[in-house]
């Protein structure tokens, strides 16, 4: 009887429930509650749980090891994004949208540390070696010392991984692994996770970093990534719009640094390159003197760079206003046109909005909303923004225009820009070079009347 129970388990966020549902509670997604038998979730727990802390070993703080070895790939935002490169010996794992490019940065990293003498095997389970080798040749790295294996199957993996002595491995991807030792089909949550534990239990004991690669899978059917969550020691997302070159590598756990760092790419012929000078990358093609263009500063975890946001209105021919944007919440851009109407007097409410941010850039957080706000009242007014000027401050609902984090490092970023004029909110700080003002009204009055 006991053999046969089965668990529901929730293939997006790990989740467990004892009876099936449409959606899942935790994570809110539909349709990925899966069913497993109790007895395989068992066995993963137990294999997780043996590998994670609390054996009960008393020790003394000064016996602490703190970290192991730091592994520098030279790729600039990689490099950022861990808190200075790998850490000899952790999991990391990548996850991302199918194509946006993990494989690509997976290739250029273990060239870069074959480079320094590691010892690296790329195994891949989605991709021949023709294919993989192909790519590493036309991006032009020096992969020959890498070794490849298309395998699936985790018994064997293992074995090669602890025959070859490598330093570094690639799983590409964590979905196309499978072990004989357990139940539950390629790409299961319970065959992962169990695969991932037992290469974990290999990295810990001697020594080798593991990158994982996780698909991002919308459908439900296949695991995702975030049941990994809790085994690895880093999590990163690679994220951006296929259609752009532009991606973005955030970090959502560290165990060996800080969360709030972020890498820039662009993808071009030659794959991924770091962008280091983010605020170059997004003004690069501005024109200056015409209505409709703001310059806001923006904020990456602790780097602040500035973006161009464009706008064009038009008169509105028949039922409500249409507002489209590309790169800001529609719903925000919703509130600050309201704002605009209702506190500057400026007319509104008959015109279409049409809002992008260039460079494919999408803004989260509310520190942008001048210069969002701002690009639009340009265009209505059909007067250009002074070509050396540049926004940041979050606007309420008052037309006042608010603090936001890290004011002094904006204004820094900015000058350093060229921009001779940073308008911002008031500040605490002295002497920080921002030109403080308390309301848009205020503002659109200094620049235009
Ligand atoms: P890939 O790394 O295969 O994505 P993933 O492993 O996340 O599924 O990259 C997919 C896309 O990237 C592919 O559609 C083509 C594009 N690409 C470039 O634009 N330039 C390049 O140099 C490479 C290798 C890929
Ligand atoms: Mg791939």
């Amino acid at each position: 009887m006991s053999d046969k129970k089965v668990v529901f388990v929730c293939n997006n966020c790990g989740n467990e429930y004892s009876r099936w549902m449409g959606k899942c509670e935790a994570c809110g997604e539909w349709n990925t509650l899966k069913e497993v038998a109790a007895q395989d979730l068992a066995i993963v727990k137990e294999l997780e749980d043996a590998n994670q802390f609390g054996a009960g070993k008393l020790s003394k703080l000064s016996e602490a090891v703190f970290e192991g070895k730091r592994w520098l790939s030279g790729i600039e935002e990689w490099d950022r994004v861990l808190g200075g490169g790998m850490v000899e010996g952790s999991l990391i794992l990548i996850g991302g949208e199918p194509g946006i490019g993990k494989s690509t940065l997976m290739i250029q990293v273990v060239s870069a540390l074959v480079d320094s003498g590691k010892k690296v095997l790329y195994v891949s389970g989605e991709e021949s070696l023709a294919q993989v080798g192909g790519r590493a040749r036309r991006l032009g790295l020096a992969a020959e010392a890498v070794d490849f294996l298309d395998s699936v199957w985790l018994e064997n993996i293992e074995k090669i991984i602890q025959e070859g002595r490598y330093n570094l491995v690639v799983i590409d991807s964590v979905q196309t692994l499978i072990s004989s030792g357990l139940g539950g089909s390629l790409g299961s949550m319970a065959q992962i996770r169990y695969c991932v534990s037992r290469l974990m239990q290999l990295a810990k004991k001697n020594n080798i970093t593991i990158l994982l690669v996780g698909h991002v899978t919308k459908d439900g059917e296949v695991a995702g990534p975030r049941v990994l969550e809790h085994l690895v020691d880093v999590v990163l997302f690679f994220e951006g719009e296929r259609s752009e070159d532009l991606r973005i590598l955030r970090v959502f756990k560290n165990r060996f640094g800080a969360t709030d760092e972020t890498g820039v790419f662009v993808m071009a012929e030659n794959g991924l390159n770091s962008v280091v000078d983010v605020s170059k990358q997004f003004l690069r093609e501005r024109r200056v003197g015409v209505p409709g263009s703001a310059v806001g500063v923006a904020m990456e975890g602790t780097r602040p760079f500035l973006v161009e946001i464009q706008a064009i209105a038009d008169r509105t021919q028949f039922g409500n206003p249409r507002r489209t944007s590309v790169g800001v919440d529609s719903s925000r851009l919703t509130m600050l046109l309201a704002v605009v109407g209702k506190r500057t007097g400026i007319d509104i409410y008959d015109k279409d909005v049409y809002l992008n941010v260039v460079g494919g850039f999408k803004l989260k957080d509310r520190s942008t909303d001048l210069a969002v706000v701002l690009a639009v009242v340009s265009v209505i007014l059909e007067k250009p923004i002074p070509e050396n000027v540049a926004f940041f401050g979050e606007l309420g609902l008052l037309g006042e225009i608010r603090r936001v984090k890290s004011m002094d490092k904006r204004v820094g970023e900015a000058k350093k820009m060229g921009f001779e004029r940073v308008f911002g909110p008031i500040s605490d700080k002295k002497n920080i070079g921002v030109q403080s003002v308390g309301s848009l009204e205020e503002l659109i009055g200094i620049l235009w009347r």
